[in-house]
């Protein structure tokens, strides 16, 4: 089983694995080249020239207008081939299919499907400097991963719901035994690698789920309590979906690591998200067994684009765990130590307030807020 991002300090064990590392780059749509290319100057700065490979390949709805092709079999093949991916963001509002579902989101649904990135890891974590929107909570108290199943749940009918006459339309909810126990035992294996939730520091996974009321959401309940006999030193913690969002707001520090069936995952997500100044602070790293995708979890913004106004640290911090995640697929503590001095300069530039970008109250061009990272880490 995929051993879940380290998003501790812990040391991975002294790896004699001195390799480089290539990354394939999928910049896509929107400010996607903007927080793509942000990332990647800020992870040359940290790791030099010596262990990483940057490789930028196409795809996204500005591609399927260009050629068709939403995801390149070219792309597809440099993903399956190199050692992460990091991507930007991708879709374009009126680039949609006949179905009037878009065009670019089967960027990430293709590569999750065919890459089997089973655990949609997303990190909500205050930093020192953001004025979130929940002024009882400072920096430290709001720090849990949400862990979103991302292969299966409502997310299977993609382009497969039934659309009769145009007057009965479904989409089904689809659960696999496989599908539910390892994205739990993922998300056990990552409560033990993090110091519990800041409330009491204890380990605990809340299962988000409507079991009241589905048999789906009673079948993925059932299941991740079955693996939880495999982690008693994780308390097990349940939390209907609807009620989860009042929870993340009045007592967020409650929480070290939430599990969530796709859709609601994407939800609650965007919800976390906004409790830690919106969606430019939140990374994102899905992953399986073998391989990992790293991106913002935020959309392409088309608004803002070309304009250099997005907020590149969710890309960045993005960039921050596949480092992480490369360092224990490898074994390689060089990884590590340069993810935690990104992290470090990420939370200084935060802290300096003179490179904040808009969205969460600064002025600063993407570019300023790159170059400042940058400094930072010199
Ligand atoms: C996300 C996004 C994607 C999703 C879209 C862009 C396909 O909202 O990653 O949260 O729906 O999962
Ligand atoms: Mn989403």
């Amino acid at each position: 089983m995929q051993t879940p991002i380290d998003m501790s300090q812990e040391q991975t064990p002294a790896g004699t694995d001195r390799r480089r590392y290539r990354i394939a780059t999928i910049d896509g749509d929107g400010i996607g080249p903007e927080v793509c290319q942000s990332a990647v100057a800020v992870l040359r700065e940290a790791c030099g020239s010596g262990w990483l490979d940057f490789e930028a390949l196409d795809g996204g709805a500005g591609q399927y207008t260009r050629t068709g092709e939403v995801l390149p079999a070219a792309t597809e093949t440099v993903c399956r081939s190199a050692d992460a991916i990091l991507h930007g963001a991708a879709g374009l509002p009126g680039v949609t299919y006949a179905d009037g579902t878009e065009v670019g989101n089967d960027l990430h649904l293709m590569l999750r499907s065919r890459l089997d990135l089973y655990a949609n890891v997303r990190p909500i974590k205050l930093y020192p400097g953001v004025d979130g929107p929940l002024k009882r909570w400072s920096p430290g108290q709001i720090d849990y991963v949400i862990v979103r199943e991302n292969t299966e749940g409502l997310y299977a009918s993609r382009g497969a719901g039934i659309n009769l006459r145009g007057e009965v339309v479904t989409d089904s909810l689809v659960m696999t035994r496989k599908g539910v126990e390892r994205v739990a035992r993922f998300s056990f294996a990552l409560s033990r690698q993090r110091n519990g939730a800041p409330r009491d520091g204890k380990r605990r996974l809340t299962v988000c789920d409507k079991a009241n009321i589905l048999r789906s959401y009673a079948f993925f309940r059932a299941v991740t309590t079955e693996v939880s006999a495999e982690f008693s030193d994780v308390e097990l913690d349940y939390a209907y979906a609807d009620a989860i969002t009042v929870h993340m707001l009045r007592k967020p520090d409650f929480y070290d690591i939430i599990v969530a069936e796709n859709m609601f995952g994407d939800i609650i997500s965007d919800l976390g998200a906004g409790t830690i100044g919106g969606l430019g602070m939140a990374p994102s790293a899905e992953v399986g067994d073998q391989y990992g995708l790293f991106q913002g979890a935020h959309g392409s913004a088309p608004d803002i684009a070309g304009q250099d106004a997005a907020n590149p640290f969710a890309t960045i911090l993005s960039g921050v765990m596949m480092l992480r995640w490369l360092a224990q697929q490898h074994a390689d503590p060089r990884l590590l130590a340069a993810a935690d001095r990104i992290d470090a300069a990420v939370a200084q530039v935060l802290e300096d307030g003179r490179s904040v970008p808009r969205d969460i109250g600064g002025t600063a061009r993407c570019s300023e807020v790159t170059h400042a990272v940058c400094r930072a880490l010199k």
